[in-house]
């Protein structure tokens, strides 16, 4: 098949590639860059687990062609963090225990990370619009919902918040 050339800045680093004309940004991030923290569930744009930041909006990476990004800004869930530093939003998921198969995990941290971009301090409303898009099967979303809320704003009477403080158990 016919490919083409785009060229992409993926997690800060520009990319020179060559795609085919029904690549998704999906299959490029994931097969061509090696990039798996982006998941694939449905395929279909229902579930969020594929979400990226396409120039700091999140977008279905299923439902996103190669070419239509190209000369765009890419972030996936491989540039949150610096080096071994985990970004706040990551470490509140650890500290709220947000994670349990961790599926949904890349897909709802790029959703509120493009939200707490805009937002730094959203209520329980804005963080449940922001993340309606992305499906998770295990958590019940409470924990997910509290670790996007206390990300950059911990809460006084939150017990993960506080264990994060004294560097006690999150159990
Ligand atoms: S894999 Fe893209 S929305 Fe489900
Ligand atoms: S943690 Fe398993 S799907 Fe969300």
């Amino acid at each position: 098949m016919q490919t083409i050339e785009i060229t992409l800045n993926v997690n800060g680093k520009q990319q020179t590639l060559a795609v085919s004309s029904n690549d998704t940004l999906l299959e490029v991030v994931r097969d061509h860059l090696d990039l798996t923290g982006s998941k694939e569930g449905c395929g279909e744009g229902v579930c969020g687990s594929c979400t990226v930041l396409l120039d700091g909006h999140p977008v279905r990476a299923c439902l996103t062609l190669a070419l239509e990004a190209d000369g765009s800004a890419v972030t996936t869930v491989e540039g949150l963090a610096q080096g071994d530093i985990l970004s706040p939003l990551q470490q509140s998921f650890i500290d709220h225990g947000a994670v349990q198969c961790g599926f949904c995990t890349p897909g709802m941290l790029m959703s509120a990370t493009a939200l707490l971009t805009g937002n730094p301090s959203p209520d329980r409303k804005a963080v449940r619009h922001a993340l309606s898009g992305n499906i998770c099967r295990c958590t019940g979303y409470a924990k997910i919902v509290d670790a996007v809320e206390h990300a950059a704003r911990p809460a006084p009477g939150c017990p993960d918040c506080h264990a994060k403080d004294t560097g006690g158990s999150h159990d």
